[in-house]
């Protein structure tokens, strides 16, 4: 890190809090003058930092952009080696680090982007990324794992960013199975997990999960037919109680520590708990078939138990569900 990317990362520490010049330098090992410098670039750049010869500089609370620095302050001490990238804007963060996973990357890489142009979605669908959004990615080196076991990725995920919305939000949060994330009935959070396989052994090398999270889009970025359907965790007129920084951070910590806990299912109970689908009527294609049935249970692999109307009950590994609307 450079000079003025280690101050940033102990002011984010330090948020709405004043830290002198002597202290920053001295925890650095560089001069006051050459931290002077740094905070006045990072002003330059737009963030709010108050300086007062008596207190010293005091980071605003808000200042709310996204950074490789803002994220670093945030995550968990105990993690091991995290490495951090971060850009304003890219084609796809899932793109990037599936590019970097077969260059031979080993360590964890997050990802994170505000505004993405090829945004992808589930089932070869673009997922519009417009500024607003915390747009990013987590490399897991999953080398070996069996390839049958990416499925508990997704909903890991799912409950990583319920877990970490609700903590930091004070807001509950719904899952919709397999992996959207609701507040107030409206979509906040999608999930897309891709993996490169090693089908000789049918096991996983490395998985890419991608999250997008609706932080606090304008209004003008959402279609007006999906009004309904797309929510935003902070309006546009709200002042959000907390960072973007520091939200994605969590997210992260909590995936990381149950990715290093992989066979322990115990997540899975959260991940119930917070279902909006299960004992609701709910419709899917399977196989081309447009198919209706109740939700009754999702098993130990994550998969979705569905009663049809014959009483049959099938399993769901994948897909997607809608619920229907009782009238
Ligand atoms: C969906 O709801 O269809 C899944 C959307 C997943 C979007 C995220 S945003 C960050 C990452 N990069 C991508 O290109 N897609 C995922």
């Amino acid at each position: 890190m450079n000079t003025k990317s280690e101050v940033l990362k102990i002011l984010e520490e330090n948020k709405g809090k004043a830290i002198s010049g002597a202290d920053i330098a001295n925890s650095l090992h560089l001069t006051r003058t050459s931290i002077w410098k740094a905070i006045n670039e990072l002003k330059e750049e737009g963030y709010k930092i108050d300086s007062s010869t008596k207190k010293g500089y005091v980071f605003s609370g808000d200042n709310n952009k996204l950074s490789g620095e803002g994220i670093l302050a945030y995550l968990g001490k105990d993690l091991g080696d995290i490495k951090v990238l971060y850009k304003d804007r890219v084609e796809s963060t899932n793109k990037d680090l599936l590019e970097l996973a077969a260059s031979g990357e080993k360590d964890i890489v997050v990802e994170a982007a505000s505004y993405q142009s090829s945004g992808r979605g589930r089932i070869g669908r673009k997922f519009e990324s417009p500024e607003g959004g915390i747009y990013f990615s987590i490399l897991l080196n999953m080398r070996g794992v069996d390839f049958n076991r990416i499925t508990i990725i997704t909903p890991m995920a799912a409950v990583a960013v319920a877990r970490a919305v609700e903590k930091l939000t004070k807001k509950s949060v719904g899952i919709k199975w397999v992996n959207d994330v609701f507040i107030d009935g409206k979509k906040i959070c999608g999930i897309l997990t891709q993996a490169s396989i090693d089908i000789e052994t049918n096991s996983i090398n490395s998985a890419v999960v991608g999250i997008g999270i609706d932080f606090q889009l304008k209004d003008k970025d959402i279609p007006s037919e999906l009004k309904d359907i797309i929510g935003t965790i902070y309006r546009e007129d709200e002042t959000p109680l907390i960072s973007q920084n520091e939200l994605l951070a969590n997210v992260v910590n909590e995936l990381v520590y149950m990715y290093k806990d992989l066979t322990n299912k115990a997540f899975l109970r959260e991940y119930i708990s917070h279902s909006i689908v299960l004992g609701k009527e709910i419709s899917f294609d399977l196989n081309n078939n447009h198919m209706e049935g109740v939700a009754i249970d999702i098993d130990d692999n994550a998969a979705l138990i569905v009663r049809l109307q014959n009483g049959e009950e099938i399993k769901l590994n994948s897909g997607e569900v809608s619920i229907k609307i009782s009238k």
